[in-house]
């Protein structure tokens, strides 16, 4: 067990360079099962829930090439088999779920072990199999697993309830072969949608409109190789940004798309940040006296779910009230215990968060419930009086690379040390 440990009260300064979305890599890793022989993913990003999504397509028959060095993954697809994965690997991680769409598109039908709830929400999975069972695959769940079976997927309109990213991820991936065209309405228009389509486009298939509500896919024949660089790490560069408001630093961070982070952007500079953007980054000072706002989490282009606990850590020292509303997920409130701990004055009602801004923050003891929630307790100890250690760091790990290194690089007084 590790865990970090952080001395507030330093400045940040310098620059910090953002990986690739890891968002963006785990559904396209997933679709690697589509290729039809070798697919590489350059700039990937070395995380421990893409390391979890490597090994499952190992498990499938897949060679899957790790380079460290060059941050590369390559996909080999001509040993896959239809078996069933391993479950202990597969519950390691939700996003295993995403092999479902890819396997049943290649062979007909697959069986999975039903992904289970975690700690921000208990997470159905109910429209990714609508959108399946719309394709003309019979879906039964059992025991606890998924079994779909379709001898043949036929194109339809698949009207979602809620744009869920995983969903339209599935289905689309799913529909790459079926018969004819798909539609998906009410679609996830994450840029990671975006991303994956693009991936899927540059082996050959014809998906367009992805980005916004309205997604088509024509069905092709077969998918070729290719190498493809993803989109950097929307939800990595914000919460650098946060990081540089909460000590009051001016920072320079590299591999931004400021469209991408619009909605961030937008509540920082109300809360008195300041944002130059660049060509390819943004310069973020945050001199100024961070004043409170009110945050409500929704599907992109809305405030990003995945920024709700930095952003909070933000306010706990804002002047005035802050009031954050949680519309994503229903349990993603598991850090605001520990920000109390260290002297944040914040109030739950449901899915409502009531903030008054303190004076200062003070280091203790504290846990990362969840790997967003431990990025935000990190951010506390930046400015926190005093030593902070953050325990159960492993979910951190899962979604940021070299968090550490990188803010050690920036100034910042950080060591992680095993426990
Ligand atoms: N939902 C349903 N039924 C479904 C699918 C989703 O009710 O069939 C509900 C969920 O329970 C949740 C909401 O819809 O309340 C949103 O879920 P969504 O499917 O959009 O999220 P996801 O695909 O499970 C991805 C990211 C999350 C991110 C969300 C929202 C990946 C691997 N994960 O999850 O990332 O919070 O979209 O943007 O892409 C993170 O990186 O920390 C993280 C949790």
């Amino acid at each position: 067990m590790e865990k970090i440990v952080v001395n507030g009260g330093r400045m940040l300064h310098g620059e910090v360079e953002i990986s690739s979305a890891k968002n963006s890599v785990l559904p396209i890793i997933a679709a690697s099962i589509l290729c039809k022989d070798k697919s590489v993913i350059e700039n990937a990003p070395m995380l421990e829930d893409v390391y979890v999504i490597c090994e499952v397509l190992r498990d499938l028959g897949c060679n899957v090439y790790i380079d460290k060095k060059d941050n590369k993954i390559t996909v080999e697809t001509h040993n896959i088999t239809l078996k069933e994965p391993n479950m202990d690997l597969v519950r390691k991680m939700r996003a295993s779920f995403l092999i479902m769409g890819p396997m049943v598109a290649k062979f007909g039908r697959f069986k999975l072990s039903m992904p289970g709830g975690c700690n921000i929400g208990s997470r159905p999975i109910d429209l990714h199999l609508k959108g399946l069972k719309a394709l003309g695959a019979e879906v039964e769940t059992g025991h606890g697993f998924v079994e779909v079976d379709a001898k043949k997927l036929i194109g339809n309109k698949i009207y979602l309830d809620f744009p869920s990213v995983g969903a339209t991820e599935n289905i689309m991936m799913a529909a790459v072969f079926a018969e004819g065209e798909t539609t998906i309405e009410n679609a996830a228009e994450e840029p990671e949608i975006w991303d994956l389509a693009m991936f899927l486009n540059s082996m050959g298939a014809d998906i367009r409109g992805a980005g916004t509500g309205t997604i088509k896919i024509y069905g092709v024949k077969e998918l070729h190789n290719t190498c493809y660089r993803p989109i950097y790490d929307r939800i990595e560069a914000g919460t650098y940004m946060v990081a540089a408001a909460m000590t009051h630093s001016k920072i320079k961070i590299k591999g931004v798309n400021e469209e991408h982070l619009r909605p961030v952007i937008s509540k920082l500079q109300e809360c008195g940040v300041i944002i130059h953007t660049l060509n390819n980054g943004i310069i973020i000072d945050g001199s100024n006296k961070t004043k409170a706002v009110d945050i409500k989490t929704m599907p992109y282009p809305g405030f990003p779910t995945d920024m709700q606990a930095q952003m909070m850590t933000l306010l706990t020292l804002a002047s005035g009230t802050s009031i954050i509303t949680e519309t994503v997920f229903e349990n993603r409130f598991m850090h605001v215990s520990e920000l109390c701990r260290m002297g944040a004055n914040i109030k739950i009602d449901g899915r409502v968060a009531i903030l008054d801004g303190v004076k200062k923050l003070t280091g203790c003891e504290v846990k990362a419930s969840d790997l967003r929630a431990g990025a935000a307790l990190i951010i506390a100890g930046l400015c926190a009086e005093g030593t902070t250690q953050i325990g159960d760091i492993y979910h951190v790990d899962r979604g940021y690379v070299n968090i550490e290194e990188k803010l050690k690089k920036l100034g910042a007084d950080i060591q992680r040390v095993k426990v």
